[in-house]
């Protein structure tokens, strides 16, 4: 193979990999969704989204039975919604300590697609008072 394009090839591979996850910025309290990028027509086997690369958020299973698709980890629960349509993680209550790295996937067909962002939860600024 020519050697240009083995190095172009390798650079579009590395920017599908690598591509720095997006920032998203959300208010303590305030709901945030994360939405999952997905290739058409994709048929599921299996969607997930992972905290700071370690800790399982949510499971969706589309081809198990119905009671056991959606499988939420205990400290979630309560907290966050999947959206099994779009695949896209709600956190109703986003709290300081959800701040960093999301990662979604999605395999099915052969196929993986892969959204990441870089959440921070804001507090209240201590100095302003906002006025509803
Ligand atoms: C985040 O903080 C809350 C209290 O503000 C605490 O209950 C929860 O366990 C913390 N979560 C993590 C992952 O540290
Ligand atoms: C998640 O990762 C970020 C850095 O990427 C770190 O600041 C944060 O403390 C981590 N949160 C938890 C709960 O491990």
């Amino acid at each position: 193979m020519d050697p240009k394009w083995t190095l172009s090839l390798l650079a579009a591979i590395l920017h599908t990999v690598a591509s720095a996850p997006e920032s998203v910025f959300a208010l303590e309290g305030n709901s945030v969704t994360l939405i999952m990028q997905r290739h058409n027509n994709m048929d599921t086997d299996d969607a997930s989204w992972v905290f700071n690369q370690s800790c399982d958020v949510v499971r969706y299973y589309p081809h198990h039975n119905k009671r056991r698709q959606v499988r939420i980890t205990d400290c979630y629960k309560g907290r966050v919604e999947f959206h099994r349509t779009t695949f896209s993680l709600e956190l109703t209550n986003p709290q300081k300590n959800d701040s960093g790295l999301y990662k979604g996937e999605i395999n099915g067909d052969g196929m993986k697609a892969v959204s990441e962002y870089r959440l921070s939860v804001l507090g209240e600024s201590p100095c302003k008072h906002p006025t509803y």
